[in-house]
């Protein structure tokens, strides 16, 4: 009962960051969209709303998509509004699709942004989605997106650090680009294994170093001009953490390196992107002269 009201107290307290003043006038906007749209949806690459639209709505629905710039995630069409977001998620979504069976299962996001995979993940059935990102703006992005999609998954303006009190358990949890985000990520790891059900999995990617010694590097401020990356392992040291946290094994499923194919400087955002995070001279590492950005995608079991 304690945990349901606390959880309840949090939501009302968020829900309030929705009248921020960046924010009102975008959830302003998204009243006034279209009216009684009969449009279809296709998920593939690039999520593709098609509907009839009169000249007067496909401007509207341009002015409220670029009000809700930067668009990291996506891309996602809307007529002919394509939304060239800074991330080709796809990369993403179809790296880890081969290992993902959800049919019937209750699915959370951690960290979902937009909703660009969630919405990816409709086609294979699961019973429920729910996705956890305490961002206003990538809430109302979604919010936008689902206006003409429709669909029933649940956005919860939360952070992994709230799974403890959270009443649902989850099957399966993605939790992607978010573990280098956390300053403690051992106690990350614990939130999400206590969250899964007792056969359950988890899906998470992070940057990585080389190396076979159980070590990790901690960016002095800044990593590829990101400021909050706290801890970025070699994949022996991810292992242990996991299995610190509870996981009783894990998969490598995927080490890829972040290249401009799959991030990049479009118009849908305004600052930079990748090819401004790494050195003029040496591609191979960072401005700060870290090593450049490697990703490592693991299965974790429970
Ligand atoms: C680097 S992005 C990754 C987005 C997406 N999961 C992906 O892999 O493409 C990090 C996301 O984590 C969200 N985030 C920030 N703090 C968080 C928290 N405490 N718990 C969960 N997500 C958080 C951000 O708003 C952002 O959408």
């Amino acid at each position: 009962m304690i945990k349901n009201n606390t959880l309840d107290e949090l939501r009302s307290e968020r829900q309030k960051w929705m009248s921020w003043k960046n924010i009102k006038p975008l959830r302003q906007m998204l009243r006034k969209l279209p009216k009684d749209i009969d449009a279809s949806v296709s998920f593939d690459d690039k999520i593709e709303i098609i509907g009839k639209f009169n000249n007067f709505q496909k401007s509207y629905i341009k002015d409220v998509a670029l009000s809700l710039k930067p668009w990291r995630k996506g891309p996602f069409k809307i007529d002919e509004l394509f939304i060239d977001s800074e991330w080709q998620s796809f990369f993403k979504y179809n790296l880890l699709k081969p290992y993902i069976n959800i049919k019937g299962k209750v699915v959370g996001d951690i960290g979902c942004n937009n909703g660009y995979y969630m919405f990816r993940m409709l086609k294979e059935n699961p019973a429920k989605i729910i996705g956890f990102d305490p961002s206003p703006l990538f809430k109302t992005q979604f919010d936008f997106i689902n206006y003409f999609v429709k669909s029933d998954i649940v956005y919860e303006l939360l952070g992994v650090e709230h799974l403890d009190i959270y009443d649902v358990k989850f099957d399966t949890i993605f939790c992607l680009g978010v573990l280098y985000h956390r300053s403690d990520p051992i106690s990350t790891l614990k939130s999400l294994k206590k969250a899964l059900n007792k056969d359950g999995e988890l899906f998470l990617d992070t940057f990585m170093i080389d190396g076979d010694e159980e070590i990790c590097l901690t960016p002095k401020q800044r990593y590829s001009k990101i400021p909050n990356i706290f801890f970025i392992p070699t994949i022996n040291a991810l292992k242990n953490w996991c299995f610190r946290a509870g996981f009783s094994a894990v998969e490598v499923l995927e080490i890829k390196k972040t290249n401009l194919d799959e991030q990049r400087k479009t118009n849908w955002i305004d600052g930079e992107s990748l090819g401004e995070f790494l050195d003029e001279d040496n591609p191979e590492l960072t401005v700060e002269g870290y090593p450049a950005p490697k990703r490592v995608y693991i299965k974790a079991l429970c």
